[in-house]
């Protein structure tokens, strides 16, 4: 068995930025749960399932149908060193990254069905390599096993601040009250659907980002994974 990393919490509190360098500096393949969960959201927008508007009911049977038929895999890419999503054969492009996205995702992981579904997909990473997963229940159901999990948060001002810089930083404007009622809307979400709800596992490490830079948050992690 490989060793597995579990590197969970809300959205914007940095888990993407440690799971890379953990990735990186262990030479273990990254699972990027979100990106699963962003890509049935995505399709499941295209195919007129899910809508912004949050208060209308989703059809979890189509859902569940449409996430049968994607046919995803993981290839790592010795160029980048990343691990690419391939869905259906094609690459997913950085669209799945943003947060529209983001909160359809957040709306098709409410299913039962829909996250059994990608479950199977997600513990095949484990048998191939070392592995760094980045999610929501990565410590609490995928790998209940795990030999390091982590919980990292922030506060959700906090997480608002750094979306708004990154945007800022890529030339985009932002609007700090509307970023931070998403991102709670988002937690709130997240941490309130009765399957597989956002919260740390009982043997997780919790880190609170909004008063550590990257690079302790780093070592922090790096040094609980040495004991
Ligand atoms: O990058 P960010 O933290 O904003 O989001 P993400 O990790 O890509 O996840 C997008 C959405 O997918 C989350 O808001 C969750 O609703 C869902 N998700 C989940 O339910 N379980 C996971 N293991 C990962 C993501």
């Amino acid at each position: 068995r490989y060793p597995v990393i579990c590197i969970d919490g809300p959205s914007g509190a940095g888990k993407g930025t440690v799971t890379w360098r953990l990735a990186q500096a262990l030479d273990y393949q990254l699972l990027d749960s979100g990106a699963l969960y962003r890509i049935v959201g995505l399709k499941a927008f295209e195919a007129g399932l899910v809508t912004a508007d949050t208060s209308q009911v989703i059809d979890e049977m189509a859902v569940l149908k449409l996430t049968q038929s994607l046919e995803i895999a993981f290839v790592p890419n010795n160029a980048s060193g990343r691990v690419d999503i391939l869905v259906n054969d094609e690459a997913v492009g950085e669209q799945v990254r943003n947060e529209t996205v983001g909160g359809y995702a957040s709306q098709i992981a409410i299913f039962p069905k829909v996250r059994e579904a990608l479950l199977k997909l997600q513990q095949d990473m484990a048998t191939r390599s070392g592995l760094v997963a980045d999610g929501r229940d990565m410590g609490t159901i995928v790998f209940p096993n795990a030999d390091v999990k982590v919980f990292l948060t922030a506060s959700a001002e906090a997480r608002a601040e750094r979306r708004v810089a990154q945007l800022l930083n890529a030339g985009q404007t932002a609007d700090f009250d509307a970023i931070l009622t998403t991102i709670k809307a988002r937690d709130d979400r997240d941490e309130n659907r009765s399957t597989a709800p956002s919260k740390p596992a009982e043997d997780a490490l919790l880190l609170d980002s909004s008063i550590l830079d990257a690079d302790t948050v780093y070592e922090q992690v790096k040094k609980h994974c040495q004991t």
